[in-house]
């Protein structure tokens, strides 16, 4: 009998890492297919007027791209930051779930960012659990854009769910622009992406 469940256990765990392993390899193929479209160098030539980026960001990827954004319109930059400082751990995931299916989000410190003044705002997080990261719920939950163009971006691991449908309907009095969203990716693909950013607002 302990050695049919040893045997069982020992398949799924072979099923599990060729799954992984079959979806990092897609996940790996994606990328490269769609960042092997921006290796030509790009210019930055938009006039977006007086740019605020706003943007959540816990591990750093989505603070990357934000920083890209700033260096590239000379705008400013506002973090949003949480009461809490989140510490990594398997039991967070669980706890993000329960935040996303209570609609209870959670705290944010410091003022929200007064948007007079600026053109375009742009307004980035990391994708959790398919949707937004909760700290932008948060925040988007107290904003008023003041009827002005924000633009919306994510990073994600490999799926950006549903947060660009999220993003539009908690977004109070804004008119939403294209949406950008980017995969954690290897540094070899750092032109890349710089080069996606600026395509993005050079066509915004
Ligand atoms: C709680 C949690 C849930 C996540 N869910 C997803 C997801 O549904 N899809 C995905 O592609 N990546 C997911 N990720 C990965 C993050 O979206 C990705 O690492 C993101 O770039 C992190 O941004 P940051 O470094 O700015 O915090 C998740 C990460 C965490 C911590």
């Amino acid at each position: 009998m302990l050695k049919k469940i040893l045997i069982t256990l020992l398949i799924l765990a072979i099923i599990g890492i060729v799954c992984a392993v079959v979806h990092n390899l897609k996940v790996a193929h994606k990328n490269k297919k769609e960042l092997g479209a921006f290796t030509q160098g790009q210019s930055y030539t938009a006039n977006l007027g007086k740019v605020l980026v706003i943007y959540y960001s816990w591990t750093g990827h989505t603070q990357d791209i934000a920083q890209q954004i700033v260096a590239l319109t000379h705008g400013d930059e506002y973090r949003i930051q949480t009461q809490e400082k989140f510490k990594s751990s398997p039991a967070f995931y669980a706890r993000i779930k329960k935040e996303l299916n209570s609609k209870i989000y959670p705290p944010l410190t410091g003022t929200m960012p007064d948007v007079n003044g600026y053109d375009t705002i742009f307004v980035g997080g990391p994708v959790w659990w398919y949707t937004m990261a909760t700290p932008l719920y948060s925040f988007l939950g107290q904003m008023d854009f003041k009827g002005k163009k924000v633009i919306p971006f994510s990073t994600q691991g490999s799926n950006p769910g549903t947060f660009l449908a999220d993003f539009t309907s908690q977004t109070q009095n804004a008119q939403v622009g294209t949406y950008a969203n980017f995969n954690n990716v290897g540094k070899q693909y750092n032109t890349a992406v710089h080069n996606k950013i600026i395509h993005w607002l050079n066509n915004l």
